[in-house]
């Protein structure tokens, strides 16, 4: 009995480690493809022709960009399909170029029609922001098309852990086209004044879970754009940047739904905005329902909470009549203190009136010790439970 336990319990060791070792795939490292990894040197061809091994590899291959070494790369597009699932393992760091290496709307690293896809690893990566972010500053041509860092579309089953990102020219990661993403531990940074460097964008995507990452950017932490179900953000630190949005939506002619997203047990820490969502003012058809924002706690964000249906930066929009629905919101458990006096803001459709939005124990000090006041308007059918300072007078008690 003792005996065949012990019997039992090697042969599922060894089966166990077979299964791990079929998992593990063959090693593809772009050093043996002629990256130099000294940071300087282009290595943008090594990476791609190990690339095109590893995407034919049928057995569960990886791309492994080493420790202890720095790879200089830009404009890469990794294309798929693939032969298997692919795991692309950056322990050594990913730093772009420190000239305008492009103006069009590309990315350092670009993932297309990639399924069952792993980016793990300790590594960093570096977009080299700045001179991007000077040369938009004073308005220069040359760099409206700023590069993102990572972007991927029409990747399902993708996961993404460990990795860091910081100062990129543009966005840090966007997602597009995709189901089924997980992301955690990610570490996303950037100077708080950089100009767009939202830290992700997900849009046209189902079932995307963020957890456990910590986000400093200079605009947005995370965005959700339009025709996107189905997103969880739970345990993220986001600060400095604009908080978590949704939007802007509506801002061209297309019917644009975010349906069933949750942010929740989160911080934000010295942001403009905490949580919002922004719909352009100028039209736009859709609806943004089953939104919950709960177990957040805010340090010195300029404005917590806001909804805006009148969105328009350029303040030249025309007045249309048609807008977006918003309904079934709702903010619970967020606590903390803002730094404008103005915390709670909900100014919605005159055509389509928010609905269904819950208040459930919300309260904010105007930097920590003042009262702090609302703005509300055009919203149905809500409710408030609890303590919810300021008091919305739109919303019944
Ligand atoms: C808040 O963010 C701004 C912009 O990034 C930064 O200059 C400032 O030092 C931050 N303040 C705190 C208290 O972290
Ligand atoms: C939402 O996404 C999660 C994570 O991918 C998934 O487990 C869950 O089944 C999805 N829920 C629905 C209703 O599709
Ligand atoms: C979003 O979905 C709607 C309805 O299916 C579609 O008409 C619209 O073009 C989509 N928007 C984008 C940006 O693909
Ligand atoms: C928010 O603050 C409360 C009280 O200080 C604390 O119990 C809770 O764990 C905090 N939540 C998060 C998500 O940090
Ligand atoms: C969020 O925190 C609550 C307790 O405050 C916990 O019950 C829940 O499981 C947490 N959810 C996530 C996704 O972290
Ligand atoms: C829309 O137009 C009317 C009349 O031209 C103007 O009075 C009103 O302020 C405009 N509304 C907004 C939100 O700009």
């Amino acid at each position: 009995m003792e005996k065949g336990g012990v019997g039992v319990r090697v042969l599922a060791l060894c089966f166990l480690s077979l299964l791990h070792l079929a998992a593990a795939g063959r090693v593809y490292d772009v050093l043996r493809y002629g990256a130099k990894g000294n940071g300087r040197t282009d290595d943008s061809r090594a990476f791609l022709n190990a690339w095109r091994d590893v995407c034919a590899d049928r057995d569960n291959p990886t791309l492994l960009i080493p420790y202890r070494a720095r790879f200089l790369v830009k404009g890469l597009t990794f294309q798929g399909k693939c032969s298997s699932s692919v795991t692309v393992k950056i322990d050594g760091d990913i730093v772009a170029p420190e000239w305008f290496w492009t103006n069009e709307y590309v990315s350092l690293m670009a993932f297309h029609n990639v399924n069952r896809l792993t980016v793990v690893g300790g590594g960093e990566i570096d977009g080299k922001g700045k001179i991007w972010w000077d040369c938009f500053n004073r308005k220069e041509g040359k760099c409206v098309n700023r590069p993102n860092i990572m972007s991927f579309a029409f990747c399902n089953d993708l996961t993404l852990r460990g990795i860091a990102l910081r100062d990129s020219p543009s966005k840090h990661l966007t997602f597009f086209a995709s189901a089924r993403i997980s992301m955690s531990r990610l570490r996303i940074s950037a100077p708080g004044d950089s100009p767009n460097t939202d830290g992700m964008l997900i849009a046209l995507c189902k079932h995307v879970v963020v957890s456990s990452s910590t986000i400093g950017v200079g605009d947005d932490c995370v965005a959700i754009g339009s025709n996107t179900t189905n997103v969880t953000v739970s345990n993220v630190k986001c600060g400095p940047g604009h908080g978590f949005s949704i939007g802007s939506l509506g801002g061209d002619s297309s019917p644009a739904t975010v349906k069933r997203v949750h942010f929740l047990n989160s911080t934000l820490t010295n942001t403009t905005v905490g949580v919002r969502i922004k719909t352009w003012m100028s039209g736009g058809t859709g609806q943004v329902r089953n939104v919950m924002f709960k177990h957040i706690n805010f340090t010195s964000v300029r404005k917590p909470i806001q909804i805006d249906q009148y969105y328009c930066p350029a303040r030249n929009c025309q007045n249309r009549t048609s807008s977006l629905t918003i309904e079934n919101v709702e903010f619970a458990h967020l606590h903390g203190s803002s730094s404008d006096e103005l915390a709670t803001e909900l100014l919605c459709s005159k055509y389509h009136p928010c609905r269904g939005i819950v208040m459930r124990d919300v309260h904010f000090t105007w930097n920590g010790v003042a009262p702090a006041k609302s703005a509300c308007f055009n919203v149905l059918s809500s409710r408030s439970y609890g303590r919810v300072l300021p008091s919305l007078n739109c919303v019944a008690g």
